[in-house]
């Protein structure tokens, strides 16, 4: 069965995040040809990147980045919820992805972004930072907009249509998540 995580993007008290999350969640959870599980950033309580080697070295020293490493590791693809946050996503979801760099590769990933104008902006950012570390990005993305996909711009309610923009996203994704993970298992190097 492929396993996808569903990575809240935001950290902050009182985020949108979680709501999109769990909405995310729960239409995801109805499908049979994957297994959903939320991430938390904030249960792994990442520091400012603090490993002194990179993370292409494979080295970690700390106990949280193993942590992270492992829960990472698990999936075969991720789905982000992203805020977006001056154009781009938050610095706590770009931090989490720096501390890694094996257990992303050769995986795919799709978008949920939130935010004034969808959160297009930091999807398109986070498109090439995941390029970067080699994973297989889909073209269909959920955007939702403050205005019209939240209740008082705090509470997810997403339109009657996103759930068929998050089906389409799904579409494109589990497949790939199939295809990268044969390319994992003829062990082609990640970087
Ligand atoms: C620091 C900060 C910067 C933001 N910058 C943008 C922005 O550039 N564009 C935008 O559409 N929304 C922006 N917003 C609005 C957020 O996308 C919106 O508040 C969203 O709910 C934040 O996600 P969160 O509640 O899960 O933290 C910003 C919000 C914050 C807190």
């Amino acid at each position: 069965m492929i396993k996808v995580a569903i990575v809240i993007g935001s950290t902050r008290p009182g985020r949108n995040g979680e709501g999109v999350a769990r909405w995310v969640h729960d239409l995801a959870a109805r499908r049979d040809d994957a297994a959903f599980e939320i991430v938390d950033l904030r249960d792994y309580d990442l520091p400012h990147l603090d490993e002194p080697m990179p993370p292409a070295m494979g080295q970690y020293e700390h106990p949280h980045t193993m942590a992270w490493a492992e829960k990472i590791a698990s999936f075969d693809a991720y789905v982000f919820v992203t805020p977006e946050y001056n154009r781009s996503i938050s610095g706590a979801l770009k931090n989490a992805i720096d501390f890694l760099h094996a257990e992303w590769a050769n995986k795919a990933a799709g978008f949920v972004g939130y935010g004034s104008v969808g959160g297009t902006r930091a999807v398109e950012h986070l498109r090439l930072v995941l390029g970067e570390l080699q994973i297989a990005v889909v073209s269909s993305q959920v955007a939702l907009t403050l205005a019209a996909d939240f209740e008082h711009f705090s509470v997810a309610r997403p339109a009657s249509h996103q759930a068929g923009r998050l089906t389409a996203m799904l579409d494109q994704l589990i497949p790939w998540a199939g295809a990268m993970k044969a390319l994992r298992s003829d062990a082609v190097p990640a970087s």
